[in-house]
């Protein structure tokens, strides 16, 4: 059941000069300490926030901020590397691992499609695996993993904690991968786009999402988030935009499967980011949690009327299924 807004404190603020308008989401922050000592009241704040908000953060894994700041280091100098250097470590055949270019696209509420072409990416595996690729130009690997491996063991004790893993469901990761994702949105000249989004309002199809605050910079200096661009995310009819500049804070968001998995009881979160105007560049990291392919389900959500379920709740449905469905809708080929 969804619980009550009351809890929300929405700030409309203006963006002086381009008239554009946002609500700002109160994030709900909850600190490492209270939460692994397994304190009520935090853990009740982070369920409602995941009720409600569909996104909640956790300040202060030890640790934490230094991967951050390292990660996002490597992917700056990463980024910096010619096209042609960071091509050689793109996806092969069918698999999805390293270096991508816009090849997402996402349908506006017109019902037209569009491809985020200014969104790169880096794909591997936490923990690592022989598919995943890694750049012998510089250490892209030792700073992936420590970093996607804390989120890892955050993003599976919350699971854990909200009952969508463990006993209550009978799903057990056990050995398999997290998706890592690192982000770097390209800079945009253009003020007048036709596509106003670095990505496109979206679920995120798999369980559970870990990420990392956003990072900003402008010719080659670190820059405040710009009040028009970053993580937005949907309640109720309007976006919120996530105000998340603290890096010792680590963020979740649920995932299309999580909710399925939940019966409704948690609800996926719709998300887009917003494009910043000028020579802004963005980075960030993102980590996925799938289920096991082989995992079974017989949902009674309402996402069991999407024809990647199959339309029948109470029909059994596999995250294999899930999984590929997704990818044919949503991935250029
Ligand atoms: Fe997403």
């Amino acid at each position: 059941m969804r619980r009550s807004l009351k809890f929300f404190v929405f700030l409309a603020f203006i963006i002086s000069g381009t008239g554009f308008a946002a609500q700002k989401l109160d994030l709900t922050v909850i600190s490492y300490e209270d939460f692994s000592r397994g304190d009520p009241n935090a853990l009740e704040q982070l369920e409602q926030a995941l009720y409600d908000q569909g996104i909640v953060g956790i300040r202060g894994v030890p640790s934490y901020r230094e991967k951050v700041l390292n990660l996002i280091e490597t992917a700056r100098e990463f980024s910096a590397l010619p096209e042609e250097v960071k091509e050689a470590y793109a996806p092969q055949g069918e698999m999805f691992l390293g270096y991508e270019r816009g090849k997402e696209k996402f349908q506006r509420s017109d019902g037209t499609w569009v491809i985020d072409d200014l969104k790169v990416s880096y794909y591997g595996l936490v923990p690592d695996r022989s598919q995943n690729k890694w750049p012998d130009e510089l250490d892209l690997k030792g700073p992936f993993l420590e970093l996607g491996q804390l989120m890892a063991d955050m993003g599976e004790e919350i699971m854990f904690k909200l009952g969508m893993i463990g006993v209550s469901t009978g799903i057990y990761l056990d050995e398999t991968p997290r998706v890592g994702r690192m982000l770097y949105y390209c800079k945009n000249k253009k003020t007048d786009y036709e596509n106003p989004y670095w990505c496109g309002a979206h679920y995120d199809h798999s369980l559970f999402t870990a990420l990392v605050p956003a990072f900003y910079f402008e010719n080659g200096k670190q820059v405040p988030e710009p009040a028009e661009a970053g993580l937005f995310v949907k309640i109720g009819e309007t976006y919120q935009k996530v105000v998340a500049n603290d890096p010792d804070v680590m963020m979740f968001q649920v995932g299309e499967f999580g909710q399925l998995v939940m019966n409704d009881k948690i609800r996926a979160t719709e998300h887009r980011v917003q494009k910043a105007a000028g020579n802004v560049e963005r980075y960030t990291m993102v980590l996925f949690t799938d289920a096991p392919m082989d995992t079974v389900i017989h949902s009674t959500s309402e996402l069991t009327k999407d024809s990647r379920y199959g339309g029948v709740p109470g029909a059994p449905c596999s995250y294999r299924q899930w999984n590929d469905r997704t990818f044919e809708r949503y991935i250029v080929r």
